[in-house]
């Protein structure tokens, strides 16, 4: 009757709240299982950062609910979508649904679901970091340890403030702890999680503080942050990019949009020449540094000569790669309530099209600039769609190598040499 099936949808932050949510089950005697035929509970871990995310989800609830229609399941839904759609969610076939400041209270919420009280738990917490609750991590290279969690900045677009509440930081102790506990299992690589990572603080102590004292943790080979927000990036920050070898020579640096007027309008808080000469001065300090980037495109009232400049800032920084969305609105956020979502389906669509392809071409470019260059890569899986027996690994500036297949392991370091590119990966042998 015990036996959990957790599904995840959205970004990475869901991914380890779904390994808390891991935890604090299997510490109440649940049993976790990777297959919904099989699980007693099913638990859909939501995403509300767009709306094609939470569109899918409930499709998925329906057919959940009917794949189960002879063996019902108890199903409930966990993260962003319950703070922010909560009562109106039960309106789907679910038995409970659950914030993401909720999870302790999960053993009593799935008691009352078996009850048939079909229970709504998705206060905020000021406080809620899960620090003493360690993830039941998936296996592999890389880690994932959130940091801090909520967000403060209120973009005009966005609804994780309203979903997942004020920001909040662990202590440097306890997250050092975690890290040192990751090393015993055989982890060398960890990633610190934010809402707006770099904005972490925690009694006196900055997110540089922080990434001064994982670094100092012996067997940590790697260390990646995500995601900063560009108006938090001081000096010091990128002084400690560039002075130790262990943090990855990457930053993923959310630009939005490349136009004074909409940066305002989306309350990003720097112009677009602030996050030109910063990129600039990242540049200068950490020679060959990846910078990857979010856009989105189509926000209200955005016109050609806008995107435009958008456009041109995705020219001048060419960045690595590009995640780059359409403008969708988030019920409750300000830029819902302030504006009509105005650009057409059309413009948005003709917009997005003509960005990615600018970016596959300035992500081709630099991939082959990689070609005969040997680059130390961390093995992180063995497999991919076209062999199950190739390796993947990632090289500092978090590019995939695909290596043909050897005697590897998992978390192991070898020199590849850049043989061939692909779209979104490179092709190595061992050097
Ligand atoms: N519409 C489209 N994209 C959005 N993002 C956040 N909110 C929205 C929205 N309402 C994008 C931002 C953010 C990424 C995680 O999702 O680019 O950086
Ligand atoms: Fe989605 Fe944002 Fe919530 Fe992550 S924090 S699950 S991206 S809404």
């Amino acid at each position: 009757m015990n036996r959990v099936y957790i599904e995840t949808y959205g970004c990475q932050m869901n991914e380890y709240d779904s390994e808390i949510v891991g935890a604090l089950l299997r510490s109440s005697g649940f049993a976790l299982t990777a297959s919904p035929d099989q699980a007693d509970i099913i638990l859909i871990n939501t995403c509300s950062v767009r709306e094609n995310a939470a569109r899918r989800v409930k499709a998925r609830v329906y057919e959940l609910r009917h794949a189960r229609r002879d063996n019902p399941a108890v199903i409930g839904l966990l993260g962003c979508m319950v703070t922010n759609l909560k009562e109106s969610l039960l309106k789907l076939p679910l038995d409970f649904i659950a914030g993401p400041d909720s999870y302790r209270h999960l053993p009593d919420l799935l008691q009352q679901a078996r009850n048939r009280f079909r229970p709504a738990d998705y206060r905020l917490s000021r406080t809620e970091t899960y620090a003493d609750i360690y993830p039941l991590h998936k296996s592999g290279a890389n880690a994932w340890i959130a940091v801090m969690r909520g967000c403060d900045n209120f973009c005009s677009y966005c609804v994780v403030p309203y979903a997942r509440g004020r920001e909040r930081s662990r202590s440097i102790e306890n997250v050092v702890e975690e890290c040192r506990r990751l090393v015993d299992e055989g982890f060398v690589q960890v990633t610190l999680l934010g809402q707006n990572v770099n904005s972490y603080h925690h009694n006196g102590q900055s997110f540089a503080d922080l990434l001064q004292a994982v670094a100092g943790v012996s067997g940590i080979e790697r260390i990646r942050f995500t995601s900063p927000h560009p108006k938090d990036f001081p000096d010091e920050l990128i002084r400690m990019v560039a002075d130790y070898p262990q943090i990855c020579k990457h930053i993923h640096l959310p630009l939005q949009a490349g136009n004074d007027r909409i940066l305002h309008l989306m309350r990003r808080t720097y112009s677009r020449a602030e996050y030109l000469a910063l990129t600039e001065k990242i540049r200068q300090r950490v020679p060959g540094i990846a910078l990857t980037t979010d856009i989105i495109v189509g926000f209200p009232t955005e016109t050609e000569s806008d995107f435009q400049d958008t456009v041109e800032v995705v020219r001048q920084v060419r960045f690595d790669s590009a995640f780059i969305f359409k403008y969708s609105v988030r019920p409750g956020t300000a830029a819902a309530k302030k504006f009509a979502d105005d650009v057409s389906a059309e413009d948005k669509t003709d917009r997005i099209v003509r960005l990615n392809a600018l970016q596959r071409e300035i992500t081709q470019e630099k991939n082959r600039a990689h070609i005969g260059q040997i680059h130390r890569v961390l093995i992180e899986q063995q497999g991919t769609r076209k062999n199950p027996l190739d390796w993947q690994a990632r090289t500092d500036g978090n590019k995939i190598v695909i290596l043909p297949p050897a005697p590897h392991r998992i978390g192991e370091f070898v020199d590849a040499r850049i043989v061939r590119t692909g779209v979104h990966t490179l092709r190595g042998e061992i050097a």
